[in-house]
């Protein structure tokens, strides 16, 4: 619930750690995401889109957004370490009524940062007061600032950093509960094209919002490709949540196609049994190979690949070692 992860940020602020807040859509990747925290003994942050829950209910999000929470919460019980769902660069605020009336997130990011300064406060505003009247546990973050690229259908073509004396006017007008900053860093892989990455603004940020009493989260979007001595800086300089998604979609696909690519002989059939043949299962001298096509063989070797990168994120964001 969001006390309980405001908790966890608390002591992320005053100990210079940050939660890595991981895309996920589909299972092997949450496995893979559980099984990483949970070796590193790291609280979890899972986030889902709009358009993440959009795919998993074929084109229905409110009906992907439960069944996805549904599985994250069945799946997650199991696991001995905090695990939180942040609802990821939301633009529908009838879409955030729903998901505040049934309690299924801990946290809900508003993103109306392509709009005007005055027009991103009053959406803001909006469904921080929602959250208030329905007296919902649930945090809420807010994005002051443009970072470039392509997340998840909403398209960024004009970057600019946030003004740290702007930030403090937001917040304090908002009262927003995490601010996503624009410190030079880009969705998608497109890294670094545009603006040059300034891992001291969010020093400078802090600095001003802590001068008047706001001393909330910061967060970092666009995360991927991040070097560790740069995260560092910006963890150091009040950045709590570090989110990511391209790096896992990467290796994802990576991990599938070297499994392909390494097995594709005892999977596709050789031209000469071609013959216009739909079906090789009984019918040919030629069979394919089950060990190899089953989608659950290739699922595997995901997961463990995500473990791996998760935890290994999870050491470097400094949350490893805490849950
Ligand atoms: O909200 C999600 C993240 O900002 C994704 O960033 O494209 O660097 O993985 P990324
Ligand atoms: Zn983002």
């Amino acid at each position: 619930r969001g006390s309980e992860l405001d908790a966890v940020y608390d002591e992320a602020l005053s100990n210079e750690f940050g939660l890595i807040a991981s895309n996920v859509a589909e299972p092997n990747v949450l496995i893979g995401l559980l099984e990483g925290a949970s070796r590193a003994k790291s609280d979890l942050l899972l986030q889902l889109s709009e358009g993440a829950c959009r795919f998993a209910g074929n084109g229905d999000a409110r009906a992907g957004l439960t069944a996805l929470s549904g599985y994250i919460e069945a799946v997650a019980d199991r696991y001995d370490i905090g695990v939180f769902l942040n609802m990821d660069h939301q633009t529908n605020v009838e879409f955030i009524e729903y998901q505040l009336d049934r309690e299924i997130p801990s946290s809900i990011m508003i993103d109306a940062s392509s709009e005007p300064f005055e027009e991103n406060v009053r959406i803001t505003r909006e469904v921080t007061s929602m959250a208030e009247a329905k007296d919902a546990d649930v945090l809420i973050e807010a994005e002051l600032g443009q970072i470039k690229g392509a997340e998840d259908g909403i398209e960024v073509d004009d970057a600019f950093y946030t003004d740290p004396e702007q930030a403090v006017e937001f917040v304090d007008r908002t009262g927003c509960d995490l601010l996503a900053i624009s410190v030079g860093t880009q969705h998608g892989v497109a890294k670094g094209k545009d603006l040059e990455l300034r891992p001291d603004l969010a020093g400078e940020i802090r600095e001003a919002l802590r001068d008047h009493g706001l001393d909330i989260p910061l967060v970092l979007h666009g995360s991927s490709g991040v070097q560790p001595d740069q995260l560092r800086t910006m963890l150091s300089h009040g950045i709590c949540k570090v989110n990511k998604d391209t790096r896992y979609q990467y290796e994802y696909t990576r991990t599938a196609l070297d499994h392909y690519e390494t097995n594709r002989d005892a999977i596709v059939p050789p031209n000469e049994h071609l013959n216009g043949r739909e079906s090789f299962f009984n019918e040919t001298e030629w069979t394919p190979n089950k060990d190899h096509f089953d989608p659950r063989v290739s699922g595997r070797l995901i997961r463990e690949r995500i473990a791996d990168v998760h935890a290994e994120l999870a050491e470097v964001s400094g949350s490893a070692g805490r849950s």
